[in-house]
């Protein structure tokens, strides 16, 4: 079995659920308490054995490529001040030269023609892809918990987690079918289902293990739902070859595209800091009985 190696991260979005955030920052650079959205899913990638990393990215989004150089002023200034914690922390995120590639996705067809601007870059092996939207709470990571599976089943593996049935319009749904080992085989896969027209309610969570024989399929891939290139089209052509695993999540997941995951991030994750976690905990009760004071107020007018 050949070994993941390499990761491929979707950014060239526009943010458009997070305007006017988003107007002239990368919603991948927002931060979720003091480190951009990016930082945690590269994070999770290195965490899982990942040595080299691959943005699709589009325009306005220069700045996600600078983050990840070497920034020799800063650095220089850092040691100078001794915040040698601070430069360790920055040099920790830094991958070495020739351990991050850029490419420009170009035109906004869709995931699944930004996953096919890889290709090059990916060249014919497995590949880890994260979107980077989703930002995953849980230790060890969602990627290297989908690697553990990948380990023993080889084929394409993809995370999912169950949303309310009400939701599931939203996301690429599966088919729920025999279980193996840690997972279970995928029986369809549809993307963004008309409601009452789910297979399911497990929902594709934005972590893909995939073969390259995905790139030759999504070269030739008609539209599908929203007009665009759609990567879940894509895989379920690719199952009728190869074995396609789903791996039930069980951590936490939040979409940093939407404030609400966002705001619920940054909460989550504040929350797990020694050095933040009385003072945010202590406002944070006095806010929820502030609220739960408004609501009340509401439901009687
Ligand atoms: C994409 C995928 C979808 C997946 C979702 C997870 O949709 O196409 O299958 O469930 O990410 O966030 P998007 O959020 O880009 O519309």
């Amino acid at each position: 079995m050949t070994r993941v190696r390499k990761a491929v991260f979707p950014v060239a979005g526009l943010g458009t659920r997070f305007l006017p955030a988003t107007k002239a920052i990368p919603k991948e650079m927002l931060p979720v308490v003091d480190r951009p959205v990016i930082d945690y899913v590269v994070e999770e990638a290195r965490e899982a054995g990942i040595e080299h990393f691959i943005f699709v990215t589009g325009r306005n989004k220069g700045v996600i490529e600078d983050h990840f150089d070497v920034q020799v002023e800063l650095y220089d200034t850092l040691a100078q001040r001794g915040k040698d914690h601070v430069l360790g922390d920055l040099q920790r995120m830094q991958p070495a030269p020739g351990q991050a590639s850029f490419t420009r996705q170009q035109k906004p067809l869709g995931l699944g023609h930004a996953v096919w601007c890889a290709r090059e870059l990916v060249g014919n092996e497995p590949f880890a892809l994260l979107l980077p939207d989703m930002i995953m709470q849980s230790d060890p990571g969602c990627m290297a918990q989908m690697i553990g599976l990948y380990e023993k089943t080889g084929g394409n593996v993809v995370a999912v987690q169950e949303c309310d049935p009400s939701e599931t319009h939203k996301y690429g749904i599966v088919g729920r079918g025999r279980a193996t080992g840690d997972g279970f085989e995928i029986t369809e896969m549809v993307e963004k289902p008309a409601k009452g027209k789910a297979p399911s309610n497990f929902y594709l969570n934005g972590r893909y293990i995939l073969q390259p024989e995905i790139f030759s399929i999504l070269a030739n891939q008609a539209r599908g739902a929203g007009n665009e290139i759609q990567l879940t089209d894509g895989m379920l052509k690719l199952k009728d070859k190869q074995d396609f695993f789903a791996y039930p999540y069980s951590g936490r997941a939040f979409d940093c595209g939407s404030p609400e995951g966002f705001v619920e991030a940054n909460l989550a994750f504040a929350l797990q800091r020694e050095d933040m976690r009385e003072r945010i905990g202590g406002n944070l009760a006095g806010l929820l009985s502030e609220a739960a004071g408004l609501s009340r107020k509401r439901s009687r007018a």
